[in-house]
């Protein structure tokens, strides 16, 4: 894993490791979760095992760990951002076990990368991006502060061939910085 290991109160993002495979097929295989991020879900266990070592290998994806249970119910990632041309911003992306959905649990996951990527990396900028009817992750990029910059029509064809718009976000490191002070003073 490239990046440090981050504690929440309710988690712990850790890199992903080989026994947390059950764990990442049951919520990857689900049809609500994978399509909404732009991959399919996983059919197989193989195709689980093969993302996994994919996290394990680019080191740029925390498995998001639910501290009670222990059981890896998510991820979040601050990848290569291929839109831009510059190599001091990352783009933010996540996925969560639908059982979990609603409760904060990504916003808390997403506030720590943030914190992370500004304060301890030191980047300049991190963009995030959905798909026009993505409400639960729209309103995760609203609470984390992040500004919307407009719309890439017809950004994407997912995998199953629809043609997306991308919504896009960012936040640089000044607004996170002001927002922190704002936040304090008050
Ligand atoms: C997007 C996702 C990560 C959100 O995780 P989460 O832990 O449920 O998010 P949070 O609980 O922090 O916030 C969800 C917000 O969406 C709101 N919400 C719930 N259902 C909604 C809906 N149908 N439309 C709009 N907003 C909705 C919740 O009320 C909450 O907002 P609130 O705090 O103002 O009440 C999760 O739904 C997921 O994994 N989805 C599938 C994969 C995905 O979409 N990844 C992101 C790709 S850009």
């Amino acid at each position: 894993m490239k990046y440090s290991e981050l504690e929440t109160p309710r988690l712990i993002l850790r890199g992903w490791r080989e026994s947390d495979l059950e764990d990442l097929f049951a919520y990857c295989g689900d049809a609500e979760v994978g399509p909404a991020a732009g991959w399919p879900p996983h059919t197989d266990k193989s195709v689980s095992q093969s993302v996994l070592h994919h996290f394990m290998e680019a080191g740029d994806v925390w498995a998001v760990v639910e501290r009670q249970s222990r059981r890896a119910i998510g991820s979040i990632g601050l990848h290569e951002e291929k839109r831009r041309e510059n190599p001091n911003c990352r783009m933010l992306g996540y996925a969560l076990s639908r059982e979990w959905w609603g409760r904060g649990m990504m916003t808390e996951a997403a506030q720590a990368v943030l914190r992370y990527a500004f304060e301890t990396l030191c980047l300049e900028m991190v963009t995030v991006y959905h798909y026009p009817q993505n409400g639960r992750s729209h309103r995760v990029i609203e609470k984390c502060g992040f500004h919307y910059e407009g719309t890439l029509r017809r950004g994407t064809v997912r995998f199953d061939g629809q043609v997306l718009d991308n919504i896009c976000y960012s936040l640089l490191r000044t607004e996170y910085e002001a927002a922190r002070l704002e936040t304090a003073r008050r």
